[in-house]
């Protein structure tokens, strides 16, 4: 959702705006651009397209030469992408870079226009650019300060005053920001990765915090432009972990690293044998007390939460609503003191979730944010927090946030089965015995089915629709591949509970449509084999998820292809099955040409609604 960083010190400046740029064009890349000062001037290189186009573009121009500058990579809002919409916005002293959406800019502009101003793009952004020109009073500070008071939405900026060319500034409200920091030169950025090649030391910049920074150092005032004194902290990713480390994408080097990931995620939250999440503020007590619990989430996030409806319910025994948080914030929902409500975000920045952490807040209800990313807005706003360590997750399609978030789902099912007495300590200690076994199933299965789903691959790439099928925690699985396929390859899915496709969804099967089914779990699977049979024998081309055991007794010619999946417990089933949807999706998107990480239309963070 637009990825902005900055730049203070000895350096190419250019180089090295480019580098951190690169390191956040899953934000957006439809655009870039950069602003340096050279010889006290602005100069300004911008282009449509990905950050290559910039390159090219700063090669056939020339870079500017300077040592302080900004730069933008863009996911469009307002208005089409294109080079004059794209960032940096200037006006006649000022010129910055945004994240984010100004929700007044239509009566701004009319006011500036109003006032002799005349706009070339179709940006919300240019308009801050001109406010703050036309606001500007010698005092960067203060000129930013009054500009804020006028601005209605999220942002975060970065900005060059021309009077100011030893310095930049930075400012955000809802959107995120960091300030990082070296000897002799610090930087912004939208996320972490964009300067781990520079430092891993920064600062997190709260809203409506200002910051300056010059060669000597950065400073903050508040939003009463009083000076204040910042926590450093310190990344615990390092370079490696946010490079593609010899893997064609980052979407399948990420699907590598989920053994690991779920490890590092459960591991230190077990204790004898139990699962012990009180360091992330969560007792018996507190869970004793819970009478509902309800997920909230977008997209990915959303689906890991329909998996842990399912595992709550099935063990803890209590009522679990599962809600896309766009719908949650707006619905005027029912919770209230007494009930818990999840939160489930990767970067823990999502406008709408994080506008649904909020209500909840506001009408009583206990939170419990599951994030990725450490320090974010949902991370610092909710009740208790449960990180996923997954690391960096730079490719838009998640896949090891998922598959994490799946793991402290069911650690927190277990949990709570505890607290409420559901489930017995010996029963549990059997669970997390399980759980503790998943990562080298998910290694089995990448290792063992990573050529049978390329070849598959090959067979959905001219499809036009797919289906996914399954009952029960298949079903929830389902939706997550059906996502996946449908972000990387462009291939319309649709996800479906496999009992409910004779009510209509079945109409649409033709000859060779591929239908791809999920049965891990036993006592259905005779039913969900029905259903198979319902959609071959009208012509689908069946491939079939499922376990060992199950594939030991199919009936020949039930399914075209079978993926088999070593079984384990049946509860834990998904996190194992996710993976061949993840790699099918993976190829499929591959061999139709596309970039798996750069998903058109889409953006890794989304901080509008
Ligand atoms: C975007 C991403 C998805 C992600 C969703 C929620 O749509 O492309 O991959 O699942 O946002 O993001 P979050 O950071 O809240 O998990």
């Amino acid at each position: 959702m637009c990825g902005i960083v900055g730049y203070v010190g000895t350096k190419d400046c250019c180089d090295v705006l480019v580098n951190a740029l690169s390191k956040l064009e899953y934000r957006g890349y439809d655009s870039a651009g950069i602003a340096v000062f050279e010889n006290g001037e602005i100069e300004t290189v911008k282009t449509q397209g990905k950050l290559d186009d910039l390159r090219n573009k700063l090669d056939t121009v020339g870079k500017p030469q300077g040592h302080i500058g900004i730069g933008h990579t863009r996911w469009a809002t307002h208005g089409e992408p294109s080079d004059v919409n794209s960032h940096p916005h200037s006006g006649a002293r000022v010129t910055i870079v945004h994240n984010g959406i100004i929700e007044n800019y239509i009566e701004l502009k009319e006011y500036l226009t109003n006032k002799g101003r005349t706009f070339i793009s179709e940006t919300d952004t240019e308009v801050v650019a001109q406010l703050l020109d036309y606001k500007y009073n010698g005092d960067p500070i203060k000129t930013i300060d009054d500009c804020m008071a006028d601005l209605k939405g999220s942002f975060a900026l970065g900005i060059m005053f021309k009077d100011f060319p030893d310095r930049i500034f930075a400012v955000r409200r809802e959107s995120p920001l960091i300030v990082g920091v070296a000897e002799g030169e610090c930087f912004i950025a939208s996320d972490v990765p964009a300067i781990l090649k520079y430092t891993r030391d920064y600062y997190l910049l709260e809203h409506n915090e200002i910051a300056t920074l010059t060669a000597d150092g950065t400073s903050f005032v508040n939003e009463y432009l009083e000076p204040i004194t910042k926590e450093l902290k310190t990344a615990d990713w390092d370079m490696e972990a946010a490079e593609k480390g010899g893997y064609p994408h980052f979407m399948i080097k990420e699907i590598n690293e989920q053994p690991t990931a779920i490890k590092t995620t459960i591991t230190p939250r077990i204790k004898n044998g139990l699962p012990c999440l009180e360091e992330c503020g969560i007792t018996t007590e507190k869970l004793k007390k819970f009478k509902s619990v309800t997920i909230v989430a977008c997209g990915t996030a959303m689906h890991a939460g329909m998996v842990g409806k399912y595992v709550i319910e099935d063990l803890a025994r209590i009522p679990v609503n599962v809600d896309i948080a766009s719908e949650f914030r707006y619905r005027n929902p029912i919770v209230s003191e007494g009930d818990l409500v999840i939160i489930i975000s990767q970067s823990g920045e999502t406008a709408d979730s994080l506008a649904a952490l909020r209500l909840a807040k506001q009408k009583g209800a206990t939170t419990l944010a599951i994030v990725n990313a450490k320090g974010s807005s949902i991370a610092r706003e909710a009740d208790m927090l449960i990180y996923t360590l997954a690391g960096p997750e730079i490719a838009v399609a998640s896949t090891k946030a998922y598959i994490t978030q799946l793991s402290v789902m069911y650690l927190f099912a277990f949990e709570l089965a505890l607290a409420k007495e559901t489930v017995s300590s010996a029963e549990c200690k059997r669970l997390v015995s399980a759980l503790l076994k998943i990562p080298d199933a998910v290694q089995y299965v990448i290792d063992n089915c990573e050529e049978k789903c390329k070849f598959i691959a090959t067979k959905l790439i001219n499809a036009d629709s797919l289906l996914y099928i399954g009952r029960g925690l298949d079903y929830a699985l389902s939706m997550e591949g059906s996502l996946k396929l449908k972000e990387v390859s462009y291939i319309h899915s649709e996800s479906y509970a496999a009992g409910e496709l004779k009510h209509g969804t079945i109409s649409l099967i033709d000859d060779g449509m591929p239908v791809i089914a999920v049965a891990t779990q036993t006592d259905i699977i005779p039913k969900t084999i029905s259903n198979i049979v319902e959609v071959k024998s009208r012509g689908a081309k069946v491939i079939l998820v499922c376990t060992d055991a199950c594939a030991r007794e199919l009936k020949e010619g039930i399914a075209d292809y079978v993926v088999e999946i070593p079984h384990s417990d049946e509860l834990l089933m998904p996190i194992t099955a996710v993976v061949p949807l993840q790699i099918l999706a993976y190829y499929t998107a591959v061999d139709r040409g596309n970039n798996p990480d750069m998903p058109k239309n889409l953006a890794k963070s989304v901080t509008v609604e």
